[in-house]
């Protein structure tokens, strides 16, 4: 039966010797419960931290470790040739390296070996680990085979530490693992960004007047996480600059918050330095307050207030496009109109330079704070792509469409 036909997917939850083994067990009922058939590939070091009886019964399968048992079904080659997905949660350093290498001393290692499909890596372990160049080198070796790597989240380790190295929410794994499963099974070329890195900007800057007030505007975010972790989940290595949001961290992204216009533009920038594409979705403010008053601005009886004097903040997308950070680096903008769309979206295409413009018609239920956009993305070779009324994962997902063909124009 050809994969696409089943109606359970087969997903292979991999577990290597990590504390956060206890916590892909919720993952694995999180995927079991929402109907996929998993089957979970334990490493020996994993059944030290969980046993092999919470894995089968969560799993509702017998759960093997080595390639001696039951070996007339074949399953060091077997297990591997009919998964849908591989996750490997938590992947350890040493596991990142054994699969860097093509080792295969263990059923897991097999199965990796032998999987067609598309495998995610969730890695935690001490950031020492995280950051030491070997491990560094693995992950970049893997990633630019096509297999997907989540950025480790930063917070409390085991024992007393903290910093980057943590496992990422299973909650958050589990997302990724639908939306990499949904993309196979439309057929899409699931890791089509694999081996790119992608800055996105979200949000909306704020402009600080006095301590306690400041220009902003309404913009949530939520596109700009969209495409965030649209692109993660198609294999890229991302980075979200992020203006103020309340948003939960998307899986894998490396999030680097910021508050104004300037500093959003430093961020992007230095971001932008080695990407193959930068995304600005954030609402960067046009301009900010000409003084910060240090002081909070008082009023003063019987006084009208001052005006308020602004200045122009520099344009980050029009700096991006007319200054490449690399050859062939795509840039798209976004615009958010509110009349004449097509015929205003057309002349600041031009104006910013951009290589594509996401037109947004602006208006009540639209754009802002919504789930849901309605957009026409314009190239700058004059085509024209409408995308419907839906979710903004779906915008985002064909803003990469048409991203991914011009970056396979480029050399890596
Ligand atoms: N943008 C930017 N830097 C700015 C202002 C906007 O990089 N200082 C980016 C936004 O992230 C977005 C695009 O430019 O991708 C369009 O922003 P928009 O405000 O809609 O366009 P403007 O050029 O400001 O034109 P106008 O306000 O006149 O419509």
């Amino acid at each position: 039966m050809d994969k696409r036909e089943r109606e359970r997917p087969r997903v292979v939850l991999g577990v290597s010797g990590g504390i956060a083994a206890y916590k892909a067990c919720e993952l694995l009922r999180r995927l079991t419960e929402s109907g996929h058939d998993v089957r979970v590939v334990p490493t020996a070091s994993a059944l030290h931290f969980v046993g092999e009886a919470t894995w089968s019964a969560l799993s509702g399968h017998p759960a093997a470790t080595e390639v001696w048992e039951s070996v007339h079904e074949v399953p060091h080659v077997r297990i591997g040739q009919a998964a849908d997905l591989v996750v490997v949660a938590p992947a350890t350093a040493d596991m990142l390296a054994k699969a860097a290498h093509g080792l295969a001393d263990d059923l897991l290692t097999n199965t990796l070996l032998t999987a067609r499909c598309p495998v995610i890596f969730a890695p935690a372990m001490h950031t020492e680990m995280w950051e030491n160049p070997a491990t560094q080198e693995n992950v970049a070796t893997l990633r630019r085979r096509g297999a997907i790597v989540v950025e480790p989240a930063v917070g409390r380790l085991t024992g007393v530490d903290t910093g980057k190295g943590r496992f990422p929410d299973p909650v958050e794994i589990f997302a990724l693992c639908r939306r990499v499963l949904a993309r196979g099974a439309e057929g899409a070329a699931v890791t089509d960004l694999a081996g790119r890195h992608v800055v996105v900007s979200a949000g909306g800057t704020r402009e600080p007047l006095d301590p306690v007030r400041y220009l902003g505007n309404r913009s949530s975010g939520k596109q700009g996480y969209a495409l965030a972790a649209t692109a993660a989940a198609r294999g890229a290595r991302v980075t979200l600059v992020a203006g103020n949001t309340e948003l939960p961290d998307p899986v894998g992204v490396d999030v680097v918050p910021v508050g104004t216009a300037r500093q959003l533009r430093e961020a992007v920038l230095k971001a932008a330095a080695d990407a193959d594409a930068v995304v600005m979705a954030a609402a960067v403010a046009d301009f900010r307050p000409a003084v910060y008053t240090t002081a909070k601005i008082k009023k003063v009886e019987g006084q009208e207030p001052e005006p308020i004097v602004l200045v122009r903040n520099p344009d980050i997308l029009a700096e991006l496009s007319a200054d490449r950070a690399r050859p062939g680096q795509v840039v798209v903008g976004f615009a958010a109109e509110t009349d004449d769309v097509l015929v205003n979206g057309r002349a600041k295409l031009a104006r910013k330079g951009c290589d594509l413009l996401v037109v947004n018609e602006v208006g009540e239920h639209k754009a802002f704070g919504s789930a849901e956009n309605e957009a026409v993305i314009l190239a700058a070779d004059g085509t024209e792509t409408p995308v419907p009324y839906g979710p903004k994962e779906a915008l985002a997902d064909t803003v990469w469409d048409l991203v991914a063909p011009r970056l396979a124009e480029n050399r890596r």
